[in-house]
């Protein structure tokens, strides 16, 4: 079997009416492994993952030029976009929970997309929760309202929820910044498991983050690529850039 989930990025420029937050970005994320993507506030990170799940589309003003390929295939030709979502798990800074029980936010999207047997649904539930090392701490208590669980809880049943239509692609946008130092630990721990088997991108304000997981670091400015290397390189003394070493090293952003 071909390995899925790699993406290549043409030319990608986003204009927010007048504002220009991507100019021009070409990227080649291969597929499976961690690709971490660091750079300072405003360099177009959000955007970039955004345009690759298409959500850019429904946002006033947008415009989108160049093209996004997904296992070979421009995303803009799919015609059913929830077909892209499913191969796409999404995850946002802060948790954002579903009204309704762990169960029944784990198998939300399983249900819409017709999976209804009570087997197959309890199955997906535990594997999602299990990949996202929550099950330990919820399986006792899946009728709870999701929302009652710590912060941390939140985050890893935000990830199970990403999880649970089984995508060949996740993308977390700084994961990290609402949770403990504790969660954040065990959920890095969770991606590199999930690395094997499917492709992350990694998108974080700390750059010690990208350092631990990434295989490949990606360092955007001011909505352009700076520079895309084997992650030990981009964080060494010499990493053949003059601004990548400076943002690592601190001295801005
Ligand atoms: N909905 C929007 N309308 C107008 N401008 C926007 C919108 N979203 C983002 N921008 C602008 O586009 C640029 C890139 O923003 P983006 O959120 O992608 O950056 P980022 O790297 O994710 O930043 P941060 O680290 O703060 O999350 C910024 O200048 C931002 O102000
Ligand atoms: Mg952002």
């Amino acid at each position: 079997m071909p390995e899925t989930g790699s993406i290549e990025i043409k030319d990608l420029t986003v204009r927010y009416r007048n504002k220009i937050a991507l100019d021009g970005v070409s990227l080649s994320i291969p597929a499976k492994g961690i690709y971490a993507i660091i750079g300072p506030a405003n360099s177009g990170k959000t955007t970039l993952l955004k345009s690759i799940n298409r959500t850019i589309e429904s946002e006033a003003g947008v415009s989108v030029k160049g093209q996004i390929f997904i296992d070979g295939r421009n995303t803009k030709r799919i015609r059913d976009i929830y077909e892209l979502r499913r191969r796409i798990g999404m995850v946002f800074p802060l948790p954002v929970g579903l009204p309704l029980s762990i169960y029944d936010n784990v198998a939300y999207a399983p249900r819409i997309a017709g999976k209804h047997a009570r087997s197959e649904l309890d199955e997906i539930v535990e594997r999602s929760l299990r990949q996202a090392a929550l099950w330990d701490e919820v399986k006792d208590r899946l009728k709870s309202l999701g929302t009652m669980l710590s912060g941390g809880q939140q985050q890893r049943l935000t990830i199970a929820r990403a999880l649970s239509h089984d995508p060949e692609i996740l993308c977390l946008d700084e994961f990290s910044i609402a949770v403990d130092p504790v969660t954040t630990m065990r959920i890095e721990d969770v991606l590199v498991e999930l690395k094997n088997k499917m492709t992350i991108i990694l998108v974080t304000n700390l750059v010690q983050q990208a350092r631990r997981l990434g295989d490949l670091t990606c360092f955007m400015n001011m909505g352009k690529v700076v520079q895309v290397d084997e992650t030990e390189k981009m964080f060494s003394d010499n990493p053949g850039n003059q601004l990548t070493y400076d943002y690592v090293h601190g001295v801005f952003g």
